[in-house]
């Protein structure tokens, strides 16, 4: 069987490699020439864990190739998958189906012999049945070119792992043609037990958003937890470990702090609702309004924390930002809190200069006005306060005495509520963090 993946973007290029060191011959479909070129090369043009290694290692073997050519594509792969992106509207809620409708659109005209048009992009419920529509009428071969939906779980800086060892499979089809050719795909992690959950198209399309809003619930909910806390004096870490203790609730994404971002949950709870809307549904979703404003709302509970620490007054302060990546082992900056929090500081008249172990390129072009230092001592050197706002391990490993023989004030705002506040209490400190009693 050979594949190929459309769109090589994140999604794409891991499970175009990922694909391939399962054994496939994989073939790449990217227009944009700068990362085509790039994944040619066995360059990968943003950062990931493990995924250089494996791109390097498939294309050099030869499983892996990439093309812009879409005749090439339709005559390789007997399976074609669709990893383009959906992004938010310009009007701020429903996704932009364009690139999903483009690629289907690209592809059709050249679909002359039985095929299986994969949907991996994270979509509206009722896409597939619309693509679906397209394929039968303008591919040549009709009926015999099917969709099938498979959405993806992978986690930024674990997305090899996720690509080789999901958690679940999930296989919207219409046939038993569809779902033996993905199980064919998929053989080696069903061999390893993984789960494999067979359905109709719209239940595997809410699947993704439904999965992604409940983890957006969950963060809000403790972040929720975490404004209580602060008038009462509780701690949320504590609240959050005994909590989590109950498996029915579970620890992970309890986490409080400055909140979630990325390129998927804010901009899917966001589509998710205006689909609620189109459907008539709109009261069932109400609920994730208030998710995105919660969390909205913790990257200003920063900015108050830093001006009440800075006496009030934020003009001519200097402060130093930890972390620019949305989340620790990526370089993406996409809504990313750190960042923004940055960037407000900055046009409220502070100099802020910003440290981040991998994402100051791309920080660098979004928000050029901001400085940029290439090590934590040299973002933090003469600062009045320190922001901890992505949690890089390697911050939590700083020396809180080495560091506060660098800075003016000897001031932290712990936004992921990680840091080891007695060691820092000890070395002369004061901690604020968010949710949890100030220390020092
Ligand atoms: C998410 C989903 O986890 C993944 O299954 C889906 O395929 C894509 O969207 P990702 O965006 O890579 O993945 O990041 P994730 O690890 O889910 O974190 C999202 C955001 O939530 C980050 O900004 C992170 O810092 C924040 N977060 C996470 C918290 O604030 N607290 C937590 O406890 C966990």
């Amino acid at each position: 069987m050979k594949i190929t993946v459309i769109g090589c973007g994140y999604l794409g290029a891991t499970h175009a490699a990922c694909l391939a060191s399962l054994g496939f011959e994989v073939l790449g479909v990217e227009i944009d020439p700068a990362r085509r070129s790039a994944l040619e090369r066995g360059v990968l043009p943003f950062f990931e864990p493990d995924l250089p290694e494996l791109l390097v290692e498939q294309v050099e073997s030869g499983r892996l190739r990439f093309t812009d050519d879409m005749a090439e594509a339709a005559a390789f792969g007997d399976v074609h998958f669709v990893c383009v992106g959906t992004p938010q509207r310009a009007d701020g809620m429903g996704a932009d189906l364009s690139y999903v409708e483009g690629a289907v659109a690209a592809l059709a005209p050249y679909l002359d012999r039985p095929t299986l048009v994969v949907g991996k992009s994270t979509v509206p419920v009722g896409t597939a049945e619309r693509l679906q529509e397209i394929l039968r009428t303008t591919a040549p071969a009709g009926e015999a070119v099917e969709v099938a939906w498979n959405p993806e779980f992978l986690r930024e800086g674990f997305a090899v792992k996720d690509t080789i060892e999901p958690d679940r499979l999930v296989l919207g089809v219409l046939s038993e043609r569809a779902e033996a050719l993905l199980r064919e795909v998929y053989a080696q992690p069903i061999a390893g037990g993984c789960p494999v959950i067979v359905t109709d198209f719209p239940t595997a399309e809410l699947v993704k958003v439904a999965a992604n809003s409940f983890l957006a619930t969950k963060i809000s909910f403790i972040n929720a937890m975490a404004e209580l806390c602060d008038v009462t004096g509780a701690d949320v870490v504590t609240l959050a470990d005994a909590i989590g203790f109950d498996a029915r609730i579970g620890r992970r994404f309890l986490n409080a702090g400055v909140g979630f971002g990325g390129g998927c949950l804010p901009k899917d709870i966001r589509a998710f609702r205006a689909r609620a809307e189109e459907l008539g549904v709109k009261d069932a979703l109400r609920f994730l309004h208030e998710i995105d404003r919660i969390n909205i709302r913790r990257r200003k509970r920063v900015i108050k924390i830093a001006r009440a620490e800075l006496g009030g007054r934020l003009p001519g302060k200097r402060v130093a930002v930890l972390g620019a990546a949305f989340k620790p082992n990526s370089d993406d900056i996409r809504d990313s809190p750190a960042l923004e929090i940055a960037a407000t500081l900055h046009e409220k008249g502070v100099r802020v200069v910003v440290h981040d172990p991998e994402a100051i390129p791309p920080a660098r072009k979004k928000h050029p006005e901001l400085e940029y230092a290439d090590t934590i001592e040299a973002a933090c050197e003469g600062a009045d306060l320190v922001l901890h706002l992505t949690e890089w391990l390697e911050y939590r490993s700083v020396d809180p005495v080495a560091l506060g023989a660098v800075v003016a004030g000897k001031r932290m705002i712990d936004g992921r509520n990680c840091l080891d506040l007695a060691a820092y209490a000890d070395a002369g400190w004061t901690v604020r963090s968010l949710g949890r009693p100030t220390v020092g």
